[in-house]
């Protein structure tokens, strides 16, 4: 194997083979070798001691290119070196293992069809929720069922956000900057806190899930920087907290794909997932509900998800058998098109803050009267600042093009100090 990258996945991923190597020779039945090892500042890099005196380059080329090399690890990341690491190898005809989900969800597809006209193997189990083996279970655990839903907490930072804002009563700002000192947060985290990073995870669940080429602009997103600690006293009055759910439901004309802030019921399993924890939700139209819960990422947990794809990707060249068929689009099936999030119908949670004066009960009520939505409930929970004051009002089944026209035309009413927070409420899973 050549490894490429070596920074968290990377070293997780050779501490992984060092310290495990005896077991993974036992159940492999032959030794898995590390033959290069490539980054960068490659030569600079202390290496656990096995790969101490290992090959090592800072051009990904040589490994490759090279004969002795039979899979290639790519584990830097983004869309530009890896996509031609990942090219370069299919062309040396290398079996590839990959961690990358930004890649394989804006082009996994066309990647997988060079990899099979190849003849090669690929793998990506560590792209999505790293230290859970959800790919396995997708395409092979559960793969005789047939999926009709699926829910997921994908996103171990925002996760633990949400749920230290939970505990604490703290403020996203104030948990963020906590989060980015200790290193569980980017500099910059808008990939973790807007979704993005979620969503081309959800992108490749969802295309393995309903074998449709799903990419990440299929998907609504909308991130979790407007939920103040606000929000959470409500929704815990609702029975209710609050997680950035990843969902994928299949309807009569399509599926509908979206990642955003939503109200889970707090007796559900999917509201115990705390701090950076990812889990996944799987309904079947036959088995019904299993649950996948473990960790999202870190070098460990990702290491364990790569060393395992080698060593199936080494067993299958072992015993001649490369993937014949794509987990994308093994057929284009019209029931599984993407729809728009607008169609979705389910009850609503609206949080307003307004500079209270009589009357902007009936305003509002007026509006929800106008598009013909039925109003649930009105809470308010005591508060003393008159000029910013927080209520909220639930609201029973609507689609979500109804909420949206009915928010847009709330926005322009003057007592609003912000524009209102409008969030689903999912159906008890
Ligand atoms: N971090 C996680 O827990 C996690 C979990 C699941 C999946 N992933 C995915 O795994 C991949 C790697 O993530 P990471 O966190 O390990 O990233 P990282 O810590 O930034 O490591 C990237 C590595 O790639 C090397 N690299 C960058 N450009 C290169 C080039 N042109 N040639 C050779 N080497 C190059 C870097 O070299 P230098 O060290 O020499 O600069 C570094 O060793 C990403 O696709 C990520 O989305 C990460």
């Amino acid at each position: 194997m050549g490894l490429i990258g070596l920074g968290n996945v990377g070293s997780g991923t050779l501490a992984v083979l060092a310290g495990n190597a005896a077991q993974i020779a036992l159940k492999l039945g032959f030794d898995l070798r590390v033959k290069m090892v490539c980054s960068r500042s490659a030569h600079s890099k202390t290496l656990p001691e096995p790969f101490s005196g290992v090959r090592r380059t800072s051009d990904w080329r040589e490994v490759v290119a090279d004969p002795d090399v039979d899979i290639v690890a790519e584990l830097v990341g983004g869309t530009s070196v890896a996509a031609e690491i990942i090219d370069g190898a299919i062309e040396h005809r290398k079996s590839v293992v990959t961690a990358n989900k930004e890649l394989m969800a804006s082009c996994g597809s066309e990647i997988w069809s060079r990899a099979i006209r190849a003849g090669i193997n690929l793998a990506m189990e560590a792209s999505v929720a790293g230290g859970i083996p959800i790919h396995a279970v997708l395409r092979e655990g559960i793969s005789g069922d047939r999926v009709v839903a699926l829910y997921g907490i994908l996103n171990g930072t925002s996760n633990y956000i949400l749920t230290e804002m939970e505990k604490r009563g703290a403020t996203l700002e104030e948990v963020l900057a906590e989060a980015q000192q200790l290193g569980y947060a980017e500099a910059d985290p808008s990939a973790d806190i807007d979704g993005y990073d979620a969503r081309s995870k959800l992108a490749i669940l969802a295309a393995l899930a309903f074998g449709e080429k799903i990419t990440p602009a299929d998907i609504f997103v909308d991130g979790i920087r407007r939920i103040s600690p606000l929000d959470f006293q409500y929704a815990h009055k609702l029975g209710h907290t609050i997680r950035l759910m990843c969902t994928a439901r299949q309807t009569q004309d399509g599926l509908i794909l979206s990642v955003r802030p939503a109200l889970i019921g707090t007796g559900t399993i999917i509201a115990g997932v705390q701090g950076a924890y990812n889990a996944v939700w799987v309904k079947g139209r036959y088995g019904e509900d299993t649950f996948y819960y473990g960790r999202g990422a870190g070098p460990l947990p990702t290491g364990v998800a790569v060393v395992s794809d080698l060593m199936r990707v080494a067993r299958e060249i072992r015993h001649g058998k490369p993937e014949r068929v794509s987990p994308f689009a093994h057929e284009r099936l019209g029931e599984y098109k993407p729809l728009s999030v607008t169609r979705e119908k389910c009850a609503w949670y609206l949080r307003f803050r307004v500079d209270d004066r009589p009357g902007i009960i009936a305003a509002l009520a007026g509006i929800l009267a106008e598009q013909r939505i039925g109003l649930e409930a009105v809470l308010q929970l005591p508060c003393e600042t008159k000029h910013d004051l927080p209520f909220v009002i639930t609201l029973e089944p609507t689609y979500e093009l109804a909420v949206r026209e009915a928010v847009q035309r709330m926005s322009q009413l003057e007592f609003l100090r912000e524009q209102p927070l409008a969030l689903p409420i999912e159906p008890p899973l």
